[in-house]
């Protein structure tokens, strides 16, 4: 590609160009027929607005909070695994990042580098992201350590009791590379010559009879907020409340878990209208633009969540790279909001975007 990108989506083409096809693969796959992938994007664009106009947006304010941490942009970023297939210096590359955006960072299970490290390399507000091991002596010890290291909230990924089927990984022969965190508790050996490693990784640690009975369980041994990620119906937007947790993540894993699972943006809004405003609902998957941030806004998200930009953004130009996939997502929120009539996020409403199904009403 000549010259600066411009968008988040170039970025993915120079990750593209710049990385292995392997960790490309990994990075950019989704399950199966990938069509949850696809539509992941392709929801998006079949919402437009309803700007108004004559509003006074001379200075616009994008700043709010999740769970008391005050951010000046709605854009945090999501766990993703793996940061050293991306940039050898891996996720403390994304920590520093995030600190130098003044957002949140959550930190995936599935980390190159350590709690430790990343928790002594920046001073951004970070939350851990949990997937249960069968010996929960190990996941407790897990959530214990971030707890330690100043993470301020547990997200509790509930979409993979088992891992999606990711043909390109499978194609691949996938192998784990190391995952540090893990070193000395859960052992990555694991056998990629019959397809993904890293479906062989999840199949022999992870607790598939988690379930929500599992919630107090969490609660006995931490005292951070935890997050629910991967609700996609208002059922189990009711049952989160229920148990209560301090905040909902709608989110299809980014489509590589359930294929033919709804585009996130598509069912955002049921999850809103069944959590009733008692908890936080952030929002991820197909984040491309800033005016798929404002989209998701306006049907209900406090805040949305970036996986593959982010990755793209380490890949090509490490820490700098997030920083200004970031900043590009953050301007033109900013620039939308100015353009809708909206100067802070409260005016932004329902009734400024049109969905697919206003138009069949
Ligand atoms: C993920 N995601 C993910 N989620 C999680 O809870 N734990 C994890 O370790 C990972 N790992 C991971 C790796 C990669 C390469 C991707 C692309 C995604 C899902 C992630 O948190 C988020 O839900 C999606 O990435 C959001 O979709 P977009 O922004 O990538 O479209």
């Amino acid at each position: 590609m000549a010259g600066e990108p411009v968008n988040v989506n170039e970025f993915e083409e120079l990750a593209r160009e710049a990385l292995p096809k392997m960790n490309y693969d990994y990075f950019r796959g989704g399950a199966e027929d990938q069509h949850t992938l696809r539509e992941n994007v392709a929801a998006f664009q079949r919402i437009t607005f309803r700007p108004r106009v004559l509003v006074d947006v001379s200075s616009i304010d994008m700043s709010t909070s999740i769970l008391g941490y005050k951010i000046p942009a709605p854009i945090v970023i999501a766990p993703t695994g793996m940061h050293e297939l991306a940039h050898p210096q891996g996720e403390v590359a994304t920590a520093r990042a995030a600190a130098a955006s003044n957002t949140i960072m959550v930190l995936s299970f599935s980390s190159s580098r350590t709690i430790e490290e990343v928790a002594s390399s920046s001073q951004a507000v970070r939350f851990y992201q949990l997937y249960v091991s069968k010996r929960r002596d190990i996941a407790a010890a897990l959530v214990q350590r971030a707890e330690r290291n100043g993470f301020k909230a547990i997200v509790l990924t509930a979409d993979t009791q088992r891992l999606g089927r990711r043909e390109l990984d499978i194609k691949n022969k996938m192998a784990v590379p190391p995952l540090r965190n893990l070193e000395g508790l859960i052992s990555t050996d694991v056998d990629s010559a019959g397809g993904s490693g890293i479906e062989a990784f999840v199949a022999q640690f992870k607790d598939s009879s988690l379930n929500w009975k599992d919630i107090e369980w969490l609660r006995s041994v931490t005292n951070l907020p935890i997050l629910i990620k991967g609700v996609l119906t208002a059922e189990d937007a009711r049952k989160a409340v229920e148990v209560g947790v301090e905040g909902v993540i709608v989110s299809n894993h980014g489509a590589r878990q359930l294929d033919y699972s709804p585009a996130t943006i598509t069912v955002l809004e049921e999850v809103v209208q069944a959590v009733k405003g008692k908890v936080p609902v952030i929002f991820d998957g197909g984040i491309r633009r800033g005016t798929d941030v404002f989209k998701a806004l306006a049907l209900g998200a406090k805040a949305v969540m970036v996986g593959r930009p982010v990755i793209y953004g380490l890949a090509t130009r490490g820490e700098a790279g997030v920083v200004r996939v970031m900043q590009m997502l953050k301007d033109e929120l900013e620039l939308t909001m100015a353009l809708a009539g909206c100067p802070t996020l409260k005016d932004i409403t329902r009734r400024h975007v049109t969905t697919e199904s206003d138009r069949l009403r």
